[in-house]
């Protein structure tokens, strides 16, 4: 069972407005969480005191929702609460995530889903960064762009056309012609290289080292870069990557980097690598995660750092749900 939040408010306590908020409110959630009727066990409303006119259950009965059963509760009077809101909470057995609507005024009272703001995740290769940002952006209802299939994608574009990732001139004519795009479907990252989904093909383990090299020279940074920003402008996302909250987003509103020892991190690689049929035994994944740290945090543009205002998270004996709560406490506490 899932529970769909949602809350507005109304200007003047009448029958009308309400009836009108209600019927949005309700009208939204199910569009937003594509909710088909049968899918709604309940719905339950509270309202704060100063709405006296009429109930948002009858309201909600009258504009269509009659086939589920109604409970309406009004909030006791607290000093400072929002002025004549109408909270909902929409049980249903649907399969997909919640996604809560805050409409009017009621928006305040989620400023994270309201406004434009961007998240940065930084840290070493193996951290479990991707893992994190996807649960994040689903939580938030956010894009998540993984920074690091961009620059994995460069690599592939040198070996496909036999370049070596070294050579700055040639990268730099093979970057100028580059056509990378990166679209979302259903949430998943598809990065396409001149208008062919390689997202698969990018994270052979082979392409790793490769991406760590041609991502320290100026030409590639300062392409993706580009692309970075442009796509964080319009949007409230997460980024995960090495450069984001000190290069790429050093104003974003919500900073972390993410580690754990190497070991961990070589674990979880080559466990991640087995399951996607790469099968890399775990010293030479430890040698390769090392190797690529050093190169990452060493290189002369951007390297791989913590920004002074981020919040450093290990999580090598956290599980991906301690981290993703840790994660949204703190973003919690800031809004
Ligand atoms: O996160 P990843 O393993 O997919 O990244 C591959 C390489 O790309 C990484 O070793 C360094 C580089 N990278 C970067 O320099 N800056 C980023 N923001 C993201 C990745």
């Amino acid at each position: 069972m899932k529970a769909i939040r949602g809350a507005t408010t109304v200007n003047v306590d009448c029958a009308e407005e309400i009836k009108e908020s209600v019927k949005e409110l309700l009208g939204e959630i199910k569009a937003l969480n594509k909710l088909k009727n049968e899918e709604i066990i309940c719905i339950m409303f509270s309202n704060t005191a100063d709405i006296k006119s009429y109930y948002p259950a009858k309201a909600a009965r009258e504009c269509g929702f009659s086939f589920a059963p109604f409970y309406s509760s009004a909030e006791p009077e607290i000093d400072g609460s929002l002025k004549k809101c109408i909270r909902v909470m929409v049980l249903s057995d649907s399969d997909n995530p919640p996604k809560p609507v805050y409409l009017k005024g009621a928006a305040v009272l989620r400023r994270d889903l309201t406004e434009l703001f961007n998240i940065a995740l930084d840290g070493p290769a193996g951290s479990g960064k991707s893992t994190i940002s996807k649960l994040i952006a689903e939580k938030l209802n956010i894009l998540y762009l993984d920074t690091g299939a961009m620059y994995r994608a460069c690599a592939l574009k040198c070996l496909q056309n036999n370049i070596s990732v070294n050579d700055e001139k040639a990268v730099n004519r093979i970057v100028s012609n580059l056509i990378l795009t990166v679209k979302h479907e259903n949430g998943v990252q598809k990065t396409c290289l001149d208008g062919k989904d390689v997202s698969e093909e990018i994270r052979k383990p082979e392409i790793s080292m490769l991406a760590s090299t041609v991502s320290a020279l100026g030409c590639v940074r300062t392409k993706m870069v580009e692309i970075q920003r442009d796509i964080a402008k319009n949007t409230s996302c997460i980024l995960d990557g090495r450069d984001i909250g000190t290069n790429v987003l050093p104003d974003a509103k919500y900073k972390f980097f993410l580690t754990a020892s190497p070991e961990v991190r070589a674990r979880r690689r080559a466990e991640e690598n087995t399951q996607k049929g790469f099968n890399t035994p775990y010293e030479e994944v430890l040698a390769d995660v090392i190797k690529r740290d050093r190169q990452d945090a060493t290189r002369k543009i951007a390297p791989l750092r913590q920004a002074a205002d981020a919040v450093l998270i290990d999580s090598s004996s956290m599980t991906v749900n301690e981290v993703v709560d840790f994660i949204l406490n703190k973003i919690q506490e800031k809004i």
